[in-house]
């Protein structure tokens, strides 16, 4: 028995390397996927800007998102995205924070607070803005 423990120990042990790259292959870049359904369409895909409602259908350029950090001595204002994206920064084109262009994505729907959904959605939206963030600093032009 006790010669055995280290065998199983092992495969144990290889279990978790396979298993632990298998499900890093399969995981989603969930900032990509935030960007690209709810910012890509004005801001485009490198988030340059150049969306396609970029093209004649906005009164106001959506800003280059890839230059803040160089915009801010070379690092991403985090609290500055933070807000415009919770909406307690407006930025016009983006709707007013009750009605922003992404509807209720990034905020806690108010019933949430009083209906047991079954997780913590205060910080499941978090972390979904800060996948977001993470994946605009991946964009900045350095
Ligand atoms: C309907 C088009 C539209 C969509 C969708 C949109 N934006 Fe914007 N955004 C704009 C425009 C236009 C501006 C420029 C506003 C200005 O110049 O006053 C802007 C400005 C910004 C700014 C301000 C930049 C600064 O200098 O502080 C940030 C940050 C930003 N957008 C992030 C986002 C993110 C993140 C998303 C997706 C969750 C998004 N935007 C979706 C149109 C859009």
């Amino acid at each position: 028995m006790a010669c055995r423990q280290p065998v199983q120990a092992a495969i144990a042990a290889s279990l978790i390397v396979v298993c632990g790259a298998a499900v890093a292959q399969m995981s989603p870049d969930w900032g990509k996927r935030e960007f690209e359904s709810y910012c890509a369409t004005c801001h485009g895909l490198g988030g340059t800007g150049d969306g396609p409602l970029s093209r004649g259908y906005l009164s106001k350029a959506p800003s280059n998102l890839a230059v803040l950090a160089k915009q801010n001595g070379g690092v991403l204002p985090v609290s500055r995205l933070y807000a415009s994206i919770e909406g307690t920064t407006a930025v016009g084109p983006h709707g007013t924070r009750d009605m922003p262009v992404w509807g209720t994505r990034y905020r806690v729907r108010a019933a949430e607070h009083y209906v047991d959904v079954g997780y913590n959605s205060e910080a499941y939206v978090r972390v979904r803005v800060l996948a977001l963030i993470d994946y605009i600093d991946r964009l900045q032009q350095r």
